[in-house]
């Protein structure tokens, strides 16, 4: 019974094609839209957490992390050409595996983009306090006038107090996004160039300076463990992150020429030239500055973003502990003006990061409001801006509050469980989908599907188990909120009961 409550597909392309959108996008658009909103927090700060998990192994975890990415890419391709309608995977599973599945995949995604939101949040304060530490504005002030009191620069749970500049810039990003600020192609493609050169900067500085000692031991953290959060897996399973966004293309089939070339192309161009950028920054950061992990009494390495961890890193000044990895690096190679340039990249290019995932968020909720998963309140429409701000605000304050009390890495993870079900699912939605209805237009096929698919739902758990075990517990108690708020709320007030009843 519950399992039978789908949205058929056709009702759902009927929505969306009341408002269809001119198709201009070509492959090299669709590829800067996807490394646009791929670089981000990922690289420039989680490499730390990675290289504490796995020391310098952490490359592999790069490497693992972009072959489970790519082939939920090419799931996502084939649901996105089939039906190019908003809400993501949340849409897709309420058209293949029926109305609580999507319930769940929905309140996922609060995981994936808000959690999300706060993440790129904290790595931007990292990059922006590390800059008023070390600039000294041209001679005006003294070097580390600026730098904000230790106990605004980082969260509660993450050894500080409260992440100010985290917190001040989600809400920035509220007010932009309440009057109506979206990304403009131009301003993505400038950003696009500034994060493209701030890391080509980075590699040809970091690159020539690596030691081969500094790459030993290889394998300190070990493969992994079976309660997850360490080793190269569980390294993978956090530097995740650094790839999320590229379904940026896949929402775009829409508005995309020749969506069987481009979309493929755009996908596996955005992520195949972001994990290049990723090794050699990796190899760089591992081989100038070393990335052996801080260790505990048991001889493993510290669990990043623990109380014990930022003891140890109080007294360290290891590449592990930095909050702002590349310029650290570059700092400690003598390039103090390069590492401030990097930090001005970070901080110019951060922001639009966080718009896209807030973004997202508001528009996943919007659409469960209009589906009557939601109250009705949610996709109330500012009568000015034409934005669906009520749930703008809200989610900006949850994004701030989060923002300024937790660390970054386990930021990562929680959001990282969510977006890991999302992609799981939007993999068995197309295996169902080619069983239950081959005949359907599909503009993009999924190669192999058997087993391209298969795989990326073995690589989706795979990581999820890894992930460290405060995000698992946020995920299971999440979920179990979820539930309630589906069974007491939105199970009656579904549009789609509704419409069943008459
Ligand atoms: N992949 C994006 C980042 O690393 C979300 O910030």
């Amino acid at each position: 019974m519950l399992f039978k409550r789908v949205k058929p597909l056709d009702q759902i392309l009927a929505t969306a094609a009341k408002k269809s959108l001119k198709r201009q996008l070509g492959a090299f658009q669709l590829t800067m839209l996807g490394v646009g909103a791929v670089i981000g927090t990922g690289i420039f700060v989680l490499t730390a957490e990675a290289g504490q998990k796995a020391g310098p192994a952490m490359m592999l975890a790069f490497v693992i992390a972009a072959v489970v990415c790519g082939l939920a890419a090419l799931a996502y391709a084939e649901l996105a050409s089939m039906l190019p309608v908003s809400g993501s995977a949340y849409t897709y599973t309420y058209g293949v595996l029926g109305e609580l599945i999507a319930w769940i995949v929905g309140w996922a995604l609060v995981l994936e983009y808000a959690v999300g939101a706060s993440v790129v949040s904290v790595g931007w304060s990292g990059y922006m306090n590390g800059l008023l530490a070390n600039t000294d504005l041209f001679g005006l002030v003294a070097p580390g006038a600026l730098a904000l009191p230790a106990y605004f620069r980082t969260g509660m749970f993450a050894g500080g107090g409260f992440n100010l500049l985290a917190f001040l810039i989600s809400l920035v990003v509220t007010v932009l996004l309440v009057i109506g600020t979206s990304k403009s192609a131009r301003v993505n493609a400038v950003l696009v160039a500034i994060k493209i050169v701030a890391l080509t900067m980075f590699v040809i500085v970091a690159v020539p300076a690596a030691q081969s000692t500094n790459f030993e031991p290889f394998l300190p953290g070990g493969w992994g463990s079976p309660l997850g959060g360490v080793g190269v897996l569980g390294a993978a399973a956090s530097i995740f992150f650094a790839y999320v966004g590229f379904d940026a293309v896949s929402t775009a089939a829409e508005e995309t020429k020749n969506p069987n070339r481009n979309i493929p192309i755009g996908l596996i161009g955005s992520l195949g030239i972001c994990t290049i950028f990723y090794l050699l920054v990796g190899y760089g950061a591992v081989g100038a500055s070393g990335a052996q992990p801080l260790l505990g009494a048991d001889g493993m390495p510290l669990d990043p973003g623990s109380a014990a961890m930022a003891a140890a890193c109080a007294a360290s000044d290891a590449l592990v502990c930095s909050k702002e990895p590349l310029a650290h690096v570059l700092r400690a190679l003598g390039h103090g003006t390069l590492g401030n340039l990097i930090g001005i990249a970070a901080a110019l290019a951060l922001p639009s990061v966080i718009l896209m995932m807030m973004f997202g968020q508001t528009r996943i909720f919007f659409t469960m409001s209009r589906d009557g998963l939601l109250p009705e309140v949610f996709s109330k429409v500012h009568p000015r801006f034409h934005t669906p701000y009520v749930i703008t605000i809200i989610t900006g304050i949850v994004v701030a509050i989060c923002s300024a009390l937790f660390p970054v890495g386990k930021l990562a993870d929680t959001s990282n469980s969510g977006t890991l079900l999302a992609f799981a699912m939007v993999s068995v939605g197309v295996l169902i989908l080619r069983k239950t209805d081959p005949n359907r237009l599909r503009p993009f096929r999924v190669p192999l599907v058997w087993v391209v698919c298969p795989l990326a739902i073995f690589g989706c758990v795979l990581l999820f188990f890894n992930l460290s075990i405060t995000a698992k517990e946020v995920f299971g108690g999440w979920a179990i909120i979820g539930l309630f708020v589906y069974f007491l709320y939105s199970y009656k007030n579904s549009q789609l009961a509704r419409e069943e009843e008459k």
